[in-house]
């Protein structure tokens, strides 16, 4: 079994994480869905708090979330300590927040990428290091103290 990652939308995600989440699965990684398992009506900041939970504990080392514009989602995951979900709505976007800000959240916003674009976020998000180096230091600056 491949990389444990979890995954977890509103409503308004729903329908793009059912197609991310088949392709990690096709890819070889065990995907945990954390739901929303409808499109019905749903608050975001429960999957988000859900999911980074997750990484907080240590249970996993990266997630993806999806709402409509991510950032709902991104708001509720980053209150939680060690984690850093970036909203990418590009492919630079994610290979960016991994490179020089380590993002272990991808926060997608599914009522402006389709699944094309999706799945080129993704794959960056997955498929890109953290360069180390003189972004460490800032990183590490990025918790609070009690958080430490
Ligand atoms: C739901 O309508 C929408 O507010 C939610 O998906 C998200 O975009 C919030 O940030």
């Amino acid at each position: 079994m491949g990389e444990r990652i979890p995954i977890a939308s509103d409503h308004a995600g729903f329908e793009l994480k059912e197609k991310v989440k088949a392709r990690l699965a096709a890819r070889g990684f065990d995907v945990l869905d954390l739901g929303t398992h409808s499109a019905a009506s749903t608050d975001y900041p429960d999957y988000a708090h859900a999911l980074a939970a997750e990484i907080e504990s240590g249970r996993a080392a990266r997630g993806v979330l999806l709402c409509g514009t991510g950032l709902g989602m991104s708001y509720a995951a980053n209150r939680h300590a060690h984690v850093r979900a970036a909203v990418a709505w590009a492919p630079e976007i994610a290979a960016l927040a991994r490179q020089h800000n380590n993002a272990n959240v991808l926060a997608l916003p599914a009522r402006f990428v389709d699944e094309g674009k999706a799945d080129a976020i993704v794959d960056a998000f997955l498929n890109t290091a953290f360069e180390g180096g003189r972004h460490s230091a800032r990183v590490e600056k990025i918790e609070l103290p009690e958080s430490k």
